[in-house]
């Protein structure tokens, strides 16, 4: 990456600056509001602790789920605040607002080393509008908290891929650069997108073709397999004749897939038996089936072991390897064995045979996490899910993209 980034930031000095950084902490709640992974605050450590250590005045802008440019408590990001208090062994102050009295009063306030939260960003309709002047206006409300002599740091990896106001307008207002996450994830994958050493294998899960149809288009000619799992296989499995039952399906999609299946079919890896269940349920009654061997009225929750297998022959003589989207509802203990058994062959793929490989996505970094696996087994976690796609797909990430101007 050719942009400037925290180091060069470093080198001419923070302390006593204010220092504006976007970071992603869009981790996941559960219902009573406490973090089931905290992944992602994980990863902004390094570039807030440099900061701080380095005696800069810290101001951090987040999201938080998609609360539609309405305060709403339930995607108050308190929570957030008070891991990274614990995290970074330091009081995180979090302001009642995003920009308005509260936010620059304690901005105001803020000594060498100190680190305040503003409010959900996506609190002020502005941060998401699609009007140039509405996030220009709020840029400014910004930056300005930024000072004189402030600067804006980039570091929400998994944000990259918006041209939302924190992320993309307030790097035009201040002088920018790219935080420890976002160089990091810009450099490894680059490696996987631009330059990989191949067999070339990427797997897609999780549940819809729809948001995946762009990475599979670039991907079906870049890679030289694809493993096809999760909600979204059965639509292929439906486009190749089979009957489905009430898995997920996405029926609008299923010529698309026919299409693709015409054109790729020699890349493109599907289950070949699957996890049936009676409901979507965690305690439902399961059994292994063959592909149309789904009971009436029964669901596929998982891919079955001979799958796993098939895959993990694949797998095994990979260079590279591009992970996202869990193969099953993992969250079911009963129905994680398929997510499980492919996380374990890329790991082994790995360790043993020397492949670069990739986890791409909240959801799958998540479930590397929930079973259990060894994080360190892989050669890089992101925390972007759609930014990650996107960048696979050789797409212009705005808030990469604006870090160069
Ligand atoms: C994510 O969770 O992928 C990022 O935080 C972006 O969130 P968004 O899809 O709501 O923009």
């Amino acid at each position: 990456m050719t942009v400037k980034t925290i180091d060069d930031l470093l080198k001419e000095g923070v302390s006593g600056r204010h220092i504006l950084v976007r970071s992603d902490f869009n981790v996941p709640l559960d219902d009573n509001g406490t973090i089931t992974d905290a992944g992602r605050i994980d990863a902004s450590l390094p570039t807030l602790k440099a900061l701080t250590e380095a005696g800069a005045k810290v101001i951090v802008m987040a999201h938080l789920g998609r609360p539609k440019g309405e305060v709403n408590p339930k995607f108050s990001l308190q929570p957030v605040a008070e891991a990274l208090s614990e995290k970074l062994g330091q009081y995180v102050a979090l302001a009642g607002d995003v920009s308005g009295e509260d936010a620059h009063e304690r901005a105001n306030g803020l000594t060498e080393g100190d680190v305040l939260l503003l409010e959900n960003v996506r609190f002020d309709p502005r941060e998401t509008s699609k009007d140039d002047a509405k996030r220009g206006e709020f840029a400014d409300e910004l930056a300005a908290l930024a000072a004189d002599d402030g600067a804006f740091v980039s570091d929400g990896f998994g944000v990259v891929h918006r041209a939302q106001t924190s992320v993309y307008d307030v790097a035009k207002r201040l002088p920018a650069y790219a935080g420890y996450l976002v160089n990091k994830e810009v450099s490894v994958l680059d490696k996987a997108a631009n330059n990989p050493e191949h067999p070339y294998v990427v797997v897609l899960g999780g549940s819809k073709v729809s948001d995946k149809l762009g990475v599979i288009e670039a991907l079906a000619t870049k890679a030289d397999k694809l493993i096809i799992g999760g909600g979204m296989c059965y639509t292929f499995l439906a486009a190749k004749g089979i009957n489905v039952q009430e898995s997920l399906l996405q029926e609008e999609m299923i010529d698309t897939c026919k299409k693709l299946l015409e054109d790729h079919g020699d890349r493109i890896v599907l289950p070949v038996d699957l996890i049936a269940a009676e409901k979507f349920d965690r305690d439902a009654e399961k059994k292994t089936v063959e592909l149309d061997g789904i009971p009436e009225g029964w669901m596929s929750l998982d891919i079955g072991p001979k799958s796993v297998e098939e895959f993990a022959k694949v797998l095994a003589s990979a260079k590279t390897i591009f992970w996202n989207g869990p193969m099953g509802v993992f969250e079911f203990e009963r129905f994680a064995d398929g997510t499980r058994g492919v996380a374990q062959a890329i790991i082994d793929a790995t360790q043993n045979n020397g492949a670069f490989s990739v986890v791409g996505g909240g959801d799958s970094a998540a479930s590397v996490r929930t079973l259990g696996l060894d994080e360190d087994g892989f050669s890089h976690i992101s925390t972007g899910g759609g930014a990650s796609l996107e960048f696979l797909e050789g797409k212009t990430l705005p808030g990469v993209d604006v870090l160069n101007a």
